[in-house]
């Protein structure tokens, strides 16, 4: 069942998406050479919870911190460590903030310092793969058009889309119905329907799109060593274009 959010109900998800928008530009804003991902980790943590929430994924099933720090060939769940980053270094943050009993949930790639074409060129293509994505997310399609449009656009490049993992409904749980795939045939799956909140999240590979998980079952590398990148919001269905419950706005 996939639950239609009340107007009460979305004001609250704007604060939360809003706090974890902000909670993503720190994190990126942090992103240099010699900084480490547990550092950028507990600045996000104190952030959050200065603010009267909770980071979502700090003991999700088990997980040890407050954001997903994946470097370069980690796609998604990279535990925050003591390595220093380097320059050239591509780092995608994950991260998601409950406040007043709804989640956000967004992600993004950073540069780290001056980056190659290719890698920029990635970040690019991935985050736009997401706006080209949203397009299909509005009454009158269904939640397989968003992913078979990510698809289309990101292995027009060349690049591969990861199936192993995909976007969700977002709500009181961090994890809801529905599944959102980031690839596959459209015209399948439930219909958008106004006050659905669905996070859409390309994880994308330089190459090939197979991926695995390491030995502390939580990396995510490509399977082939290509860079990655990954985008994310959580977003909101209305009557018109999708609304971006994960935009940091002013702040
Ligand atoms: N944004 C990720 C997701 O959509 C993060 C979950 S990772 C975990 O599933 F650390 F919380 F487990
Ligand atoms: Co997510």
């Amino acid at each position: 069942m996939i639950s239609i959010k009340s107007p009460r109900e979305i004001e609250k998800m704007r604060a939360a998406g809003r706090l974890t928008a902000q909670a993503r530009a720190l994190a990126g804003s942090l992103v240099r050479p010699g900084v480490t991902t547990l550092e950028i980790d507990r600045e996000v943590r104190k952030f959050i919870e200065s603010h009267g929430a909770k980071p979502s994924f700090l003991g999700y099933g088990g997980y040890p911190a407050s954001v997903c720090a994946s470097v370069n060939e980690v796609v998604i769940h990279g535990i925050p460590n003591h390595r220093k980053l380097e320059e050239g270094d591509i780092v995608s943050i994950d991260v998601g903030a409950y406040l007043d009993g709804f989640h956000g949930d967004c992600a993004a790639t950073f540069p780290c310092g001056e980056v190659s074409d290719e890698a920029r060129k990635l970040i690019e293509v991935t985050r736009q793969s997401f706006f080209e994505g949203i397009k299909f997310a509005r009454v009158g399609q269904r939640v397989s058009d968003v992913g078979h449009a990510v698809q289309q656009y990101v292995e027009s490049f060349g690049y591969g889309v990861v199936r192993d993992f995909v976007g969700h409904g977002v709500g009181s749980k961090m994890h809801e119905a529905p599944e959102v795939p980031n690839y596959g045939a459209a015209g399948h799956g439930a219909r958008f329907q106004p006050g659905m909140v669905i996070a859409v999240e390309p994880m994308v590979c330089a190459g090939d799109w197979h991926v695995r998980v390491l030995g502390d079952r939580w990396t995510t590398v490509s399977a082939d060593g290509s860079l990655t990148a990954h985008y994310e919001n959580t977003i909101l269905i209305t009557d018109g274009e999708p609304e971006i419950l994960t935009d940091p706005g002013e702040g």
